[in-house]
């Protein structure tokens, strides 16, 4: 790209940072003042991690953490192979999965090329793209705030680099159910490719339900992204990963500018060995959820079933003020996801954190 043209992709991209009421949201919780006394029901994070297996192991990493880490990144890439079936080559190991997603759009991203996504959905992938020069076709979910596959299939042109799946979603929370996303993904192959960000895919009970690893078995134009950052509690630490066609893995792989680290290295391969903290951040989860249903049943509120670690709810107020309200309460709750301006997604947290939010939600609509 020339001087010039960066220069307008630049302007425009910061244009549309101003024009965007949300943009401060966009980049962090502009009410978290990192104070330990908020209870953060804002990031989706796993509270209860890291175990205390991958504690440990991040102590242990400290006697080599003076080497590069490239050979520790192959241990854990050939891990995750197993874990999947598939091939060394096929994993690209990064710093947390928003590097993935980071990646991909600088790879994929064309003057003129376009990304295919629903809306709204995880911005990461997208906002990183738009910098590069692509253009975002937003597909509103449907009514049941699903993707809307057909809708999505419609705005794919010859120009279209990458479709953006995010199954289970954020914020919505819903699934595409398996035959469906298989069938898609497998139709739009030989235009361009599915990148499907499957972050929460661990709290996934739904029968049936199944990850798109087996599509890149069969050679597919398909990545899919998984993240230690949920259900494994590793959030702070940085460490994701990618599933793709060797070649496909191949090209995003020289554009990785932060990868990953030791500790993180290790962290992540004590947690693919930790079950039981595995089950029982699972376990927390499904508690948590079933509690902020209770709340939101009592209140009346118009909510959708949850396949992730949040809820989506519609608490019918202006979701900044209602922000406002609950961090002078001491509780952070979601950003903005427009145009949900009066819904609220809230992550499930400790059994302690939730209850606050039960109680504090109630006095704030009261
Ligand atoms: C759908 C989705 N993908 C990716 C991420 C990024 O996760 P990380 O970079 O921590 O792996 C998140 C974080 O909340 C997310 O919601």
């Amino acid at each position: 790209m020339d001087r010039r043209n960066w220069f307008r992709i630049a302007s425009a991209a910061s244009g549309a940072l101003v024009l965007n009421p949300f943009w401060k949201w966009d980049m962090t919780h502009p009410l978290d003042n990192g104070s330990p006394d908020l209870v953060r029901l804002c990031y989706n994070e796993n509270p209860y991690g890291p175990s205390e297996k991958a504690r440990q192991a991040i102590i242990n990493s400290f006697d080599i953490a003076h080497q590069y880490p490239f050979a520790y990144v192959e241990e854990l890439a050939a891990k995750l192979a197993s874990k999947h079936g598939v091939s060394r080559e096929h994993i690209v190991v990064t710093g947390g999965s928003r590097e993935g997603l980071a990646a991909t759009g600088l790879t994929f991203a064309e003057e003129g090329g376009n990304i295919v996504a629903p809306s709204p959905t995880y911005q990461a992938m997208l906002r990183y793209a738009r910098q590069f020069g692509m253009h975002i076709y937003d597909v509103p979910v449907n009514r049941e705030l699903g993707h809307d596959l057909d809708g999505m299939h419609k705005r794919i042109t010859n120009r279209t680099n990458l479709v953006f799946i995010c199954n289970p979603n954020n914020p919505t929370g819903t699934i595409i159910p398996t035959p469906e996303i298989r069938s898609f993904s497998k139709s739009i192959s030989g235009r361009t490719i599915a990148f499907v960000d499957e972050a929460y895919n661990d709290y996934v009970t739904e029968e049936g339900f199944e990850d798109m690893t087996q599509l890149v078995k069969e050679d597919l134009n398909v990545i899919v992204s998984r993240t230690f950052s949920k259900v494994y509690g590793l959030a702070g630490i940085r460490i994701g990963y990618l599933i793709a066609r060797p070649d496909i893995a191949d090209r995003i792989r020289t554009n990785l500018m932060a990868s990953t680290n030791i500790p993180a290295i290790m962290a992540a391969s004590a947690a693919l060995d930790d079950a039981q903290f595995y089950e029982f951040s699972k376990s927390k989860n499904s508690e948590g959820k079933e509690m902020i249903y209770s709340a939101l049943d009592l209140l009346g509120l118009e909510y959708k079933k949850s396949h992730t670690n949040f809820v989506f709810f519609k608490s019918g107020m202006d979701i900044v003020k209602l922000n406002e309200k609950m961090r002078s309460k001491g509780v952070l709750v979601g950003r903005p996801f427009p145009p949900f301006t009066d819904w609220c997604r809230i992550s499930t947290g400790k059994t302690e954190d939730v209850e606050q939010f039960c109680s504090t939600i109630k006095n704030v609509l009261a």
